[in-house]
C-alpha cells in the first residue's frame, strides 16, 4: 500500500509507541481488504464503551491506552455507555458496574475523545457532510451516515475506530470506493407504513433477506429522518447492511446504478407476520423506547402521548445527552417523569445491564432492539408501535 512520509513515520514508531501499533492495525486491515492508500477521515465514533460489552479486558486496554498518552486527531464521538452517567443511581444501575463504567469514560475522556456516549452523533454535534470520509463504528450510525447523509464509513470494529481516531487515518476501501456503493437489489415496498416500528419491522425483513447486499428501495414515499434511522438499524441487525438508498429520498439515488437484475417485493402482510416473528408476549415490566437514541421530535412524541397519564410501569426513551438537555427545556423530560416515565441519556436497552435489574420483558418499537434482546440481554420482547406499547403500560 501506498503510505506518503508521514505515515511512514507512523508506522517506523517516529510519533510514539501508541500511534506505531494502532498504525500497524490499520495497514494489516488494508492490505486484507486490498487498499491502495490511507485517507484521511473527518470525524469517528468509537463503539465497545459499556463495560457489559467490553469487560474486563476491554476496560484494561482502554487504560493502557490512556496511559500511554494516545490522543485523538480528529472529532471523535462515543457510542452509549451502559449507563446514564448522570442518573445511574436514581435509576437503579447496580454500584459495580457504574464504578466499571466510569473507569471506561475516563480513559476515553483522557484521550481526548468527547463523551457523547450516542448512537446517533449527527444528530448530537458530529454531523458529517456528503462524501466526506469518516471512521464510524455503530452499525446504525454507520448505515446512516452511509446512506441518509452521503459520508462515506466502514463498519468499523471498536479497536479500528479507535485507530483511526489515534491516527487520523483509515485504509480506502469498501464504502470509501463509489464503485463500491452500487445498489446490488432492488425492494419493492407495497406497504402502508406509519409508525417508526413499521420501518423497524421493514428493516428486520430486509436485512434477513439481504443480508450484506445494498438495497435500493421502491415504493417509499414519506420517510422522515426517524423513520430512515430505525429502518436501517434494523437491517444492519438483521443483515449486515451498511448502505442503502431510497429512491428520490437519499442523497446517492439519482446518481447510482439502479438497474438491478434482483428484485424482491415486501407487502403489508409479511410486516404484519414480522410483529408476530419479532414479539414473544404482551405485559411488559418496562417499555424502552429510542433505539437509534431518539430524537428531539421522538421525545416530544412521547411527551404528548403521556401526557396526563400514570403509567403502571416504567417507561424509558433513550437519547443523547444534548437531546435530553433540549426535552429538559422544552418540559418534555418533566411530562414524560409525571407520568412515571423517564428520558434516559448515554446508554441503551441493549447495552445496558438491564436483565440485572430485574427486568425480564421488555417493549420495544425498535426491530433493532427486538433482534438484539433476546440474546444480548435475557429479555422475552414485545415488539409494537407506540400506541400499543403505551396501552399495555397505562
Ligand atoms: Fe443505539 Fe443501542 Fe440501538 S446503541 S442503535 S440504541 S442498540
Amino acid at each position: 500500500m501506498y503510505l506518503t512520509k508521514e505515515e511512514e513515520a507512523m508506522l517506523d514508531g517516529e510519533a510514539g509507541e501508541v500511534k506505531e501499533r494502532l498504525f500497524r492495525l490499520l495497514v494489516r486491515l488494508g492490505d486484507i481488504y486490498g487498499a491502495e492508500k490511507m485517507i484521511s477521515v473527518g470525524s469517528v465514533q468509537v463503539a465497545g464503551v459499556s463495560y457489559k460489552s467490553i469487560g474486563e479486558p476491554g476496560t484494561t486496554f482502554l487504560e493502557d491506552m490512556a496511559s500511554k498518552d494516545a490522543k485523538a486527531q480528529v472529532l471523535t464521538f462515543l457510542n452509549p455507555a451502559g449507563m446514564d452517567l448522570e442518573d445511574y443511581k436514581e435509576l437503579g444501575f447496580p454500584k459495580d458496574f457504574a464504578k466499571n463504567q466510569l473507569r471506561i469514560i475516563n480513559s476515553f475522556k483522557q484521550m481526548g475523545i468527547v463523551i457523547t456516549a450516542t448512537c446517533t452523533p449527527y444528530l448530537a454535534g458530529n454531523l458529517p457532510r456528503f462524501r466526506e470520509h469518516i471512521a464510524w463504528s455503530e452499525s446504525s450510525a454507520v448505515s446512516f451516515s452511509n446512506s441518509v447523509i452521503g459520508a462515506r464509513t466502514n463498519r468499523e470494529g471498536g479497536p479500528s475506530a479507535l485507530a483511526a481516531s489515534i491516527c487520523g487515518r483509515t485504509p480506502e476501501y469498501g464504502l470509501h470506493l463509489w464503485k463500491n456503493r452500487q445498489p446490488t437489489i432492488k425492494v419493492h415496498v407495497d406497504a402502508e407504513l406509519s409508525f417508526t416500528s413499521d420501518y423497524g419491522a421493514l428493516g428486520y425483513l430486509v436485512g434477513k433477506k439481504v443480508k450484506n447486499k445494498i438495497p435500493f428501495f421502491t415504493g417509499m414515499k414519506n420517510a422522515n429522518t426517524d423513520h430512515l434511522k430505525s429502518l436501517g438499524a434494523a437491517m444492519a441487525a438483521s443483515g449486515a447492511v451498511a448502505l442503502y438508498h431510497v429512491e428520490n429520498l437519499t442523497p446517492e439515488s439519482d446518481l447510482i446504478d439502479t438497474d438491478v437484475a434482483e428484485t424482491i417485493t415486501i407487502e403489508q402482510k409479511d410486516i404484519d407476520e414480522t410483529y408476530e416473528t419479532l414479539s414473544q408476549g404482551t405485559n411488559p415490566d418496562i417499555v424502552i423506547l429510542g433505539c437509534p437514541h431518539a430524537s428531539l421530535r421522538e421525545i416530544a412524541t412521547l411527551a404528548e402521548k403521556v401526557d396526563g397519564k400514570q403509567l403502571k410501569k416504567p417507561v424509558w426513551i433513550c437519547t443523547s445527552r444534548m437531546m435530553k438537555e433540549a426535552a429538559d427545556r422544552m418540559g418534555f423530560s418533566q411530562t414524560i417523569k409525571e407520568a412515571g416515565g423517564h428520558v434516559v441519556a448515554d446508554t441503551c436497552m441493549v447495552v445496558s445491564p438491564i436483565e440485572q435489574m430485574g427486568y425480564k420483558q421488555t417493549g420495544v418499537n425498535s426491530g433493532k432492539a427486538a433482534n438484539y434482546m433476546p440474546g444480548f440481554c435475557k429479555q422475552k420482547v414485545v415488539f409494537a408501535n407506540i400506541d400499543q406499547l403505551i396501552m399495555e403500560v397505562s
